[in-house]
């Protein structure tokens, strides 16, 4: 039979080869367990004489409060390893490049027409809307398009019922606004409008924005310096050449269209002109539909395509692209 001293040693000595906390519990129970060596130790006291009893117990006792310590100690040292190996395997090297963010940007269609409000509302013209579900009357009536005026025709207009709509263009903005405001008015309008056309160059959906300007003494020459100025400013060009061509709209009189130069391959002799809008001094029947007296006031409006000009600005050919939404299309526009 070994004596606890001896139990003592062997532990002192098997301990430093053990890795791990399940071989470490493994040997607190071969000596200190329940049927382990230290309490079958103990069970031999009862044979010793009284005086040795005492001494043996108290080595045994000794001893196996020593054991525990040594136990004790090991478990802490191999938890702290275990705790170091897994900080270290878990560590976030902040040192590493990060994976970078991708920014909005806003839609070619978006940024143009923001340009163009903004080079209006530096001039002095505030923002105005109308509802894009629209009745009859402010879409054409009031516009001087009656019933069974040809012009309607042009429209394609998508009817919700007999008298409402979607709007065709914005110019009912117009006759809202003359309605509700006393001159001068200067206002500038964009929005959705729509028209039951879908190919390469036109969309079911698409933008415009409409300009009204009405004061005493306003001409047709107020309304051309505007148009160069800022069409000239639009397209970066201060050597655009434009041209009024004579047309036709019921709620201007005179109209006329706006073509620009556009030599696109520097190619004198091959010049073509590109219509990019419509305009004209306020017919007097729209504004006395506004109770406005056209001997007094004079105005003039103007409305043009976003997408037009968003095409003419970045030289595309399909606008169905616009509402594609293709990320790696509208990136392009990201400047
Ligand atoms: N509303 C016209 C259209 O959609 C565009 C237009 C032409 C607006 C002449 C105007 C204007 O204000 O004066 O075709």
């Amino acid at each position: 039979m070994k004596s606890a001293q001896e139990f003592e040693t062997e532990v002192l000595k098997s301990i430093k080869n053990i890795e791990n906390l399940n071989d470490l519990d493994k040997l607190r129970v071969e000596y200190l367990g329940k049927k382990g060596k230290f309490s079958f130790l103990m069970q031999t006291l009862k044979t010793l004489e009284p005086d040795i009893r005492k001494q043996t117990g108290a080595a045994i006792n000794t001893a196996k409060q020593n054991i525990e310590k040594l136990i004790l100690a090991h478990k802490k040292s191999l938890e702290s390893e275990l705790l170091n190996q897994k900080l270290k395997n878990e560590s976030i090297d902040v040192t590493l490049p990060g994976r970078g963010q991708i920014f909005g940007f806003q839609h070619p269609l978006t940024r143009v027409t923001k340009d163009i409000t903004d080079y209006f509302q530096a001039l002095g013209f505030s923002l105005a809307e109308g509802p894009e579900i629209e009745d009859d009357y402010h879409n054409f009536e009031a516009l001087n398009i009656p019933k069974h005026h040809s012009a309607r025709a042009m429209h394609d207009t998508f009817y919700i019922n007999p008298t409402t709509l979607l709007r065709t263009h914005t110019s009912p903005v117009q006759i809202r606004t003359l309605k509700k405001q006393k001159p001068p008015i200067a206002i500038i309008c964009p929005g959705k409008v729509y028209r039951c056309d879908s190919d390469q160059t036109h969309s079911p959906m698409f933008h415009q924005i409409e300009a009204l300007y009405l004061a005493k003494k306003v001409t047709f020459a107020d309304l051309k310096t505007l148009l160069i100025q800022f069409l000239k400013h639009f397209f970066q060009n201060d050597k655009l050449v434009l041209r009024f061509r004579p047309s036709y709209f019921p709620f201007t009189e005179p109209s006329a269209e706006v073509d620009i130069q556009w030599d696109t391959e520097n190619n004198t002799t091959d010049i073509k002109w590109l219509e990019v809008l419509g305009c004209g001094m306020i017919h007097p029947n729209v504004l006395t539909q506004a109770d406005i007296d056209p001997e007094q006031y004079q105005g003039f409006a103007l409305g043009l395509g976003v997408e037009r000009f968003a095409m003419l600005r970045y030289g595309l050919h399909d606008l169905r692209q616009f509402f594609e939404n293709d990320i790696r299309f509208l990136a392009q526009f990201n400047a």
